[in-house]
């Protein structure tokens, strides 16, 4: 077993909070990495739907239970989907892709068959069946990753929404929020490292005065385990060295991305305001 101290640091830093380090329960959740390379080898259908059901039954706002699991399993679909990330390689090898829904029709149907008035037509009805789905998401990524299999979540998907959406036939108040690839890994999860906990566990009073430090001392932290290989969008903004994980996040959303979801998922029906 990964000794618990050395991963925590390797995830952290070494860090001011106090932590315990003699709890192995949570050993395989605080060493977790997302995986890109996969065996071909498919999984059987039962395990799926047992990942499923396992996701499924983690928490629901109200009990509403907002969300859906579409594992995607005819080849001509899957080869579609792949078609739409030829910058990601590593979904075309996974055996599996599994699209995450938030679903917030089924909600409208039991109004119209109670004959009830919905009259929570606000940005809340967007947002639970958002976040709904997104737990199921993280409790399906635990449970595989228990499962020893691997797992990437590929939020590239909602850049095609409408495309996807007319492809697996979504109706009005369904919507996709995050597809992820599925299936057994090739290499060990690696630790990805993380911010400063002081920076981001806060108590009585969110306060990030000291941010700025935090986020150079995470910089240097992360070139010296986890550089990164390649440099983005270098005709715009030129090579960097050091190329710093705040600087990759800048120029990340230096570009516009996905602007048009709003107008999407207003055009299933949804009222923002
Ligand atoms: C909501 C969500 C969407 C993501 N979308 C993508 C994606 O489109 N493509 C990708 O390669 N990884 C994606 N990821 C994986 C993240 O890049 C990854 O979690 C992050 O770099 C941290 O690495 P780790 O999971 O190994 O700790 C996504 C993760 C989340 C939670």
């Amino acid at each position: 077993m990964t000794d618990q101290r050395d991963a925590l640091t390797a995830r952290y830093g070494v860090g001011d909070l106090e932590l315990k380090t003699d709890l192995p329960p949570l050993v395989d959740m605080q060493t977790r990495g997302s995986c890109r390379v996969f065996k071909t080898e498919s999984l059987p259908d039962a395990l799926l739907n047992s990942l499923a059901a396992t996701a499924l039954a983690s928490p629901t706002k109200s009990d509403l239970q907002q969300r859906d699991i579409l594992f995607v399993e005819d080849p001509a679909l899957r080869t579609w989907i792949n078609s739409l990330f030829p910058d990601m390689p590593w979904i075309v090898n996974a055996p599996h892709f599994v699209i995450f829904l938030g679903n917030n029709r089924r909600l409208r149907q039991i109004h119209q068959a109670r004959g009830h008035d919905f009259a929570n037509d606000h940005l809340d009805a967007f947002f639970n069946s958002a976040v709904d789905a997104a737990i199921a998401m993280s409790a399906f990524i635990t449970a595989a990753e228990r499962m020893g299999l691997g797992t990437c979540p590929i939020s590239a998907l909602r850049n095609h929404a409408q495309a996807v959406s007319d492809r697996i036939g979504l109706p009005k108040y369904v919507f996709p929020i995050c597809g992820m690839t599925l299936g057994q890994p090739v290499y060990p999860a690696r630790i990805s490292p993380r911010l400063g906990l002081s920076h981001t566990v806060h108590r009585d009073r969110f306060q990030d005065d000291t941010i700025l430090d935090g986020i150079a001392e995470y910089d240097m932290r992360r070139n010296k385990t986890r550089p990164f290989t390649s440099q983005r969008n270098t005709d715009r903004f030129g090579k960097q060295e050091p190329y710093t994980w705040s600087e990759d996040k800048a120029r990340q959303y230096a570009e516009p991305e996905r602007a048009d979801f709003g107008d999407f998922i207003r055009k299933i029906g949804f009222n923002l305001s």
